[in-house]
């Protein structure tokens, strides 16, 4: 974390604005700090670098999201997706861009399946069958376009530069390569980059895309466009055929990136705004805080508010599993499970020191994933345009294959549809027939970038972590709601409860022994997860004083700056 610099600073930093605009013929100056928290140090300083050349918030965005696809290949990348919440400060404007993958053209609903019906183990997860069609280069031309300052090829040149000139790898990344490195091995392009003769390279070891500068470049010199037709696209669909996918040109082509109408929720006085369908993220958020809004949080037991949490989470999940997908093939009934009524009924269901069990509440699945992967930041301007964004290419580098001669890595998305209904994911996610595949429908996605707004402050916030996230979310609003900050948000210590399977997880020092006792004898099964949980990203403006303060997550390498 950034301490805000000291009143004569910001003081002394505002005359130097004010003197700069007036100089330059502008009316406006800056209204406070600008505040940037991402995954990696190097995209949060991409990020300001655009700032510092008149970029505003959503070039910023361009920039740290093509940055992190450089530098953090394992959770983001040009072959993947996400969705960009935005705030436009002038009109208050705001609006998500869903940047989500499409499932191919030639996708269907058994594609996963045997000649028995049986899910083929891997299929969905490993490989260019397992990839959607890409969202991140069109996000990255639309907000250019749309909504930032700066021309899209100014806001690509400091990822473009990582690329070409490389990065050191950290101890996380090296992890990240030893675990995926079968399937990279698999890929002769990937294996080239994020290998060393077919080796887990050492930390410290400079990893140089240069196949990937040139396709960001690309990028840059076509305003995005070049990404999906002509040559590259190409490319992409001979590249993905040749090794057993099922991509076409047209697939390439049709791919939209989509403004949606955000989801929107209150929670004692705090204005929640976070992501619509395809992400389950700001409905289950909303639906698990609406039950928790009935109870006295602050009346009950530490154990017992924990107990009533963790049941508004098995409440929420169950219905993601039932009722959630993407919204422009299915019907998502967005009002009801929003509705603080409905929640009223879920909320009759609790009992106050006993588990329900799962097998109670009506659909099924096993075994929760890892949730390494994935990415996010926080972005706030000095006009106060802000980004929460989540990027995800789904597991650990994807589907960890790399197209020949493009440097971009596909994602391994298409795991996130319901595979056979009733079937888990790699995150042990149960779904529906609202999230079975479809040509062109875009896979339920948990990822939930976040405002939160009340008198005083605004909040900035999201984290990766698989089905982990918006349980993650939740603890944090809950945590602002207490009178926590961005530093204390990012370190809370996480548990989760997703369903199914029927089993509470926390990671270490988020329960004590006796909480655990305690929820064991109320009917839970209590397991302590073998790693942490998360990777939040936090900024905080105080609407009162005008400062900026932004964390990122102390269990992993990012950097949160303000200036
Ligand atoms: N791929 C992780 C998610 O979208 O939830």
């Amino acid at each position: 974390m950034n301490p805000a610099p000291t009143n004569m600073h910001s003081i002394k930093k505002l005359s130097v604005f004010v003197f700069l605009f007036l100089f330059l013929g502008f009316s406006h100056a800056q209204a406070h700090q600008a505040g940037v928290a991402t995954a990696h140090p190097l995209a949060t300083q991409a990020a300001h670098q655009i700032l510092a050349q008149g970029g505003n918030a959503f070039d910023a965005a361009v920039a740290a999201t093509a940055a992190l696809a450089v530098v953090e290949p394992a959770g983001s990348g040009l072959g993947g997706g996400g969705f960009w919440l935005l705030h436009r400060a002038k009109d208050g404007f705001e609006i998500m861009l869903d940047g989500r993958e499409m499932a191919p053209g030639g996708a269907h609903r058994d594609m996963y399946l045997d000649e028995e019906g049986n899910v083929i183990p891997k299929l969905s997860i490993d490989g260019p069958l397992s990839a959607g069609i890409p969202g991140v280069p069109a996000a990255l031309a639309h907000l250019a376009e749309n909504y930032g300052n700066l021309d899209l090829s100014k806001s690509l040149i400091p990822a473009i530069r990582y690329a070409r000139e490389g990065f050191a790898i950290d101890a996380h990344m090296q992890n990240l390569i030893k675990f995926r490195q079968p399937a990279l091995l698999a890929s002769p392009a990937a294996a080239e980059v994020f290998l060393v003769n077919g080796k887990v390279p050492p930390i410290g070891h400079e990893i140089v895309q240069s196949d990937l500068a040139d396709t960001l470049q690309m990028i840059a010199d076509t305003n995005g466009k070049g990404f999906y037709q002509g040559e590259f696209a190409n490319t992409l669909a001979s590249g993905v055929q040749s090794a057993g996918g099922i991509w076409k040109v047209e697939d390439l082509i049709n791919y939209k990136l989509i403004e949606r109408e955000p989801i929107r929720g209150e929670y004692h006085g705090i204005r929640i705004t976070s992501v619509a369908p395809p992400s389950s993220g700001g409905i289950a958020l909303i639906t698990m805080l609406n039950i928790l809004e009935g109870f006295d949080l602050d009346a009950v037991s530490p154990i017992q508010r924990k107990h009533l949490i963790i049941e508004a989470m098995r409440r929420a999940y169950r219905d993601r599993a039932q009722y959630l997908g993407d919204a422009d093939f299915i019907n998502v009934p967005i009002e009801r499970l929003t509705n603080k009524a409905y929640a009223s009924g879920l909320r009759a269901g609790i009992h106050p020191s006993k588990a329900t069990p799962s097998a109670l509440l009506p659909t099924a699945v096993d075994n929760a994933g890892n949730g390494n992967n994935t990415t996010h930041f926080s972005i706030v301007d000095g006009d106060g345009n802000r980004v929460a964004a989540t990027l995800s290419i789904n597991y650990p580098f994807g589907s960890a294959f790399m197209v020949p001669g493009t440097g971009v890595l596909l994602n391994d998305e298409m795991d996130d549809f319901s595979a056979k209904p009733g079937v888990a994911n790699v995150y042990g996610l149960a779904g529906a027939e609202a999230n079975a595949i479809e040509a062109g429908k875009r896979p339920l996605s948990s990822m939930t970038p976040t405002f939160l707004e009340d008198d005083k402050n605004i909040v900035i916030l999201g984290t990766p972590g698989g089905s982990r996230i918006i349980t993650m979310v939740l603890l944090a609003v809950l945590e602002y709601a207490d009178g926590g900050y961005a530093d204390s948000i990012v370190k809370l210590r996480r548990y989760h409860h997703q369903f199914l399977p029927d089993k509470l997880i926390y990671e270490s020092g988020a329960l004590t022994q006796a909480e655990v006792n305690q929820l064991e004898k109320w009917g839970y099964h209590v397991e302590q997860h073998g790693s942490t949980f998360g990777n939040m990203q936090v900024v905080i403006v105080d609407k009162n004083t005008e400062t900026v303060s932004a964390s990122s997550d102390p269990r992993r390498e990012g950097e949160a700056i303000v200036r």
